[in-house]
């Protein structure tokens, strides 16, 4: 869906979009297709990559905010679609930080030899939950999934996982209703994501800024060690503040926010992927993921590819 598609239908326009975040276009899940269906061809791409079959899966894990059903988990649907049986299979809600959550879950369970093939997931259908009257938000947002499999080796890829959440912003960026508070007699039940927009992004910039310190110090590294920015892809001014922080160029930095919108869980996943199958991040590179949701909640990766 382009920009263009909402000038017709709301008060804004392409340029106001594309100067203040960055999106030209993001995808929307056709009629009928669930955040399942999007999980099942991210998940068999990513078995695909790694050459690991789904039989041989000991864990996964599917970061999302919008699952098909409230229960079972979106994993549990996942694991009997790709022929799975028996491994743990559960889904991890931490907005748009839900795939470093679900990165750093999968990551303690394959240190501690508690899972040798993990599956992560992170997959969304975020357009089922916007008001479409509604510009501050309806504009940002778009449906995908990305995933990763994880393998025990002796050398780490995950060099280390950092998250973090602090609930007192929970009235910034939030959806009001839900099984037990209870669904509305208003369009959609009342489901609708409802954003500060402009006090987010100030605390977003912050934290990032945070993160992306902690990670280079919990490895005693510098700066310029990073080979590759894989940012959650919400604004391109917010990645480009976190770029300049890092002193990092932005041909450095993986881009896919233009594409996609704001595909929450979805977003550092599918960057990554578009990083690596394009040929700019190469075996042996180091990448600095990072995300911050509602919550709030931020997280970052540090990976070594
Ligand atoms: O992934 C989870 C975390 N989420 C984020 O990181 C999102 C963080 N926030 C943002 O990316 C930005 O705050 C937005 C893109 C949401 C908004 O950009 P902004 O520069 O912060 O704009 P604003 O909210 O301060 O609004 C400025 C003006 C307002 O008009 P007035 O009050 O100045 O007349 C808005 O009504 O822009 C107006 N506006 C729009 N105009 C045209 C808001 N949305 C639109 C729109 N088209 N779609």
């Amino acid at each position: 869906m382009t920009n263009a598609e909402f000038e017709a239908r709301i008060e804004t326009t392409d340029e106001w979009i594309r100067e203040r975040t960055g999106i030209e276009q993001r995808h929307v899940a056709a009629d009928g297709e669930t955040t399942s269906d999007l999980a099942l061809v991210a998940a068999q791409r990513a078995l695909e990559a790694a050459g690991v079959s789904a039989s041989e899966l000991d864990l996964i894990v599917v970061g999302t905010t919008t699952p098909d059903i409230i229960f079972p988990s979106t994993a549990c649907l996942l694991q009997h679609r790709l022929g799975a049986r028996d491994c743990p299979a559960f889904d991890v809600n931490a907005a748009c930080t839900g795939f470093l959550y679900a990165l750093s879950i999968a990551e303690k369970f394959v240190r501690t030899g508690a899972a040798h093939n993990a599956l992560v997931v992170g997959a969304e259908t975020l357009t089922r939950m916007l008001d479409w009257s509604d510009r501050g938000t309806c504009v940002l947002f778009g449906d995908g999934a990305g995933a990763v499999v994880l393998r025990a080796d002796s050398q780490p890829g995950v060099v280390s996982t950092h998250i973090h959440a602090d609930g007192q912003y929970q009235n910034l960026l939030y959806n009001p209703v839900g099984v037990s508070r209870g669904f509305k007699d208003e369009p959609n039940h009342g489901v609708r994501v409802m954003m500060s927009g402009n006090e987010v992004f100030r605390v977003a910039v912050r934290t990032l800024s945070r993160i992306v310190d902690e990670t280079l110090a919990a490895n005693r590294l510098g700066k310029e060690a990073i080979d590759w920015l894989v940012p959650h892809q919400a604004n391109l001014r917010i990645i480009s503040a976190t770029a300049k922080h890092l002193d990092m160029p932005m041909d450095k930095v993986i881009v896919t926010v233009n594409k996609h919108g704001n595909t929450s869980s979805a977003s550092v996943p599918l960057a990554l992927d578009h990083g690596i199958r394009t040929g700019q991040i190469k075996p042996g590179q180091l990448l600095l993921l990072e995300a911050f949701g509602g919550g709030f909640t931020w997280g970052s990766a540090l990976v070594r590819l």
